[in-house]
């Protein structure tokens, strides 16, 4: 077997075995096979596709590519949740303390943000002290005691992924249903929970465009799963804008926790407690989806699901008391309102560009090594469908330094218009 022949296979749009499949992820992880070699690969399955048993074989050659977590030291049920990535998303903080608090186990391996992207790694590292980096006996021990741990993800867990992961960045492969479900899925396999809950995000600030795609999307890793014997549930939410409010490390932090205290923005609630209750009614505490999310706000207002975040941050070094008054977070030297020029209906905030403006405000990362500033980012005052007169305030950069085009950036992400669109922020649900 050779890699040109398997190139020139899926060139000419054949089917590959699991043989070939398996050939190349090894050859590639062990460095038998340059960069090239496996760019040309990927430009092939790009451009003609894997059929879903070649999707599986994949999912699996990178799923055994390296350690394979065992949380059976880990007493009762565990869940994970995993979202394509988006702006503003500040899921999984909610999320976590929230199953928790019923005694469903997160035990959470998560990544960094990149480009417009946050990450959950970055923005629980806003919180001074939060140590992302401890050993998995404690990871083990901490979620056995607390409920959850939320820490990176090991440097041996699914290497193809990070190896194809980064090559396809600078290839101009990244947007393949495939490539995307096997990359997903070999990591949340890898990750060893019972009940995985994916939370597909569609629109400009996405991978998906459309809904077709994440339909297809979904749908195949649902199918994944199955065949790994987990159960997977997909649901599709927009990200035409940013979920919630809050866009930028600190400030997220701080709109989770009021989200936990009761005082969250209506999108962010909706997202987090359809996962919530999914992951509840499949862990048969609850029956239907009323009595669930009964359940989960009766934890936001009793503060039980608050706790498990004090109590996670506590077990992780951090410093809880910003979680009690949030003031107590380091702060931007400036706060700077963007007031509309115009009056009517905002009909589009552009996620993508909203994200790309608060990385350039320092809040995210062009490169890997690039540093973060914790305390910038944009908190928007106005969303889709909100009617704005002019010299209404429709969102407050937090900076370091006052720069006219990071403004004019920001600005440039609304349309207005004099009429109201369709909105909606949870599409579908797959199962
Ligand atoms: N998220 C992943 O983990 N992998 C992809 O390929 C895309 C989004």
């Amino acid at each position: 077997m050779n890699m040109i022949d398997i190139i020139s296979k899926k060139r000419d749009n054949l089917t590959l075995t699991k043989e070939e499949i398996e050939f190349f992820i090894n050859g590639y992880v062990k460095g038998l096979i340059p960069d090239y070699q496996v760019s040309s690969l990927l430009m092939a399955i790009f451009l003609n596709g894997l059929n879903d048993e070649e999707t599986i074989y994949l999912t699996d050659s990178m799923l055994h590519s390296g350690e394979v977590m065992d949380l059976s030291k880990i007493e009762g049920i565990k869940a994970d949740k995993h979202s394509t990535g988006g702006v503003g998303d500040k899921v999984s903080l909610v999320l976590g303390p929230i199953i928790a608090s019923f005694g469903v186990k997160l035990a959470k391996m998560s990544g960094r943000g990149l480009g417009h992207t946050g990450g959950t790694l970055d923005k629980l590292e806003s919180i001074p002290g939060f140590n992302i980096n401890i050993s998995g006996t404690r990871f083990i021990n901490q979620v056995n005691t607390i409920g959850l741990a939320i820490v990176g993800q090991t440097q041996n867990l699914v290497p193809a992924d990070k190896l194809l992961y980064a090559l396809r960045d600078v290839t101009a492969t990244v947007d393949s249903i495939p490539l995307i479900a096997s990359s997903i899925m070999s990591k949340k396999l890898a990750s060893g929970a019972d009940i995985i809950v994916l939370d597909v995000k569609v629109g400009s600030g996405a991978f998906m465009k459309n809904i077709d795609d994440a339909l297809k999307l979904s749908n195949l890793m649902v199918k994944i799963g199955k065949k790994f014997n987990k159960h997977v549930s997909c649901i599709i939410t927009d990200m035409d804008e940013p979920l919630g409010l809050a866009i930028g490390n600190n400030l997220e932090v701080i709109e989770a926790v009021n989200t936990l205290k009761g005082n969250g923005p209506k999108d962010l609630l909706e997202v987090t407690m359809k996962i919530a209750a999914k992951i509840l009614i499949k862990a048969k505490l609850y029956k239907t989806e009323k009595d669930a999310n009964e359940a989960i706000l009766e934890h936001i207002n009793n503060g039980t699901a608050l706790k498990k975040l004090k109590d996670m941050i506590a077990a992780q070094d951090g410093d809880n008391s910003p979680i009690f008054d949030t003031n107590l977070f380091p702060k931007s030297k400036y706060i700077y309102e963007v007031k509309s020029k115009k009056k009517g209906y905002i009909t589009h905030m552009d996620a993508l560009k909203l994200g790309v403006a608060s990385m350039h405000m320092g809040a995210g990362r062009l490169k890997k090594e690039d540093p973060i500033n914790f305390n910038v980012g944009i908190v928007l005052n106005k969303k889709t469908n909100d009617y704005v007169n002019i010299n209404d305030t429709l969102c407050y950069l937090h900076m370091d330094k006052i720069d006219e085009d990071m403004i004019k950036e920001v600005y440039d992400a609304y349309t207005f218009g004099d009429k109201k669109v369709e909105f909606k922020t949870i599409f579908e649900e797959v199962d």
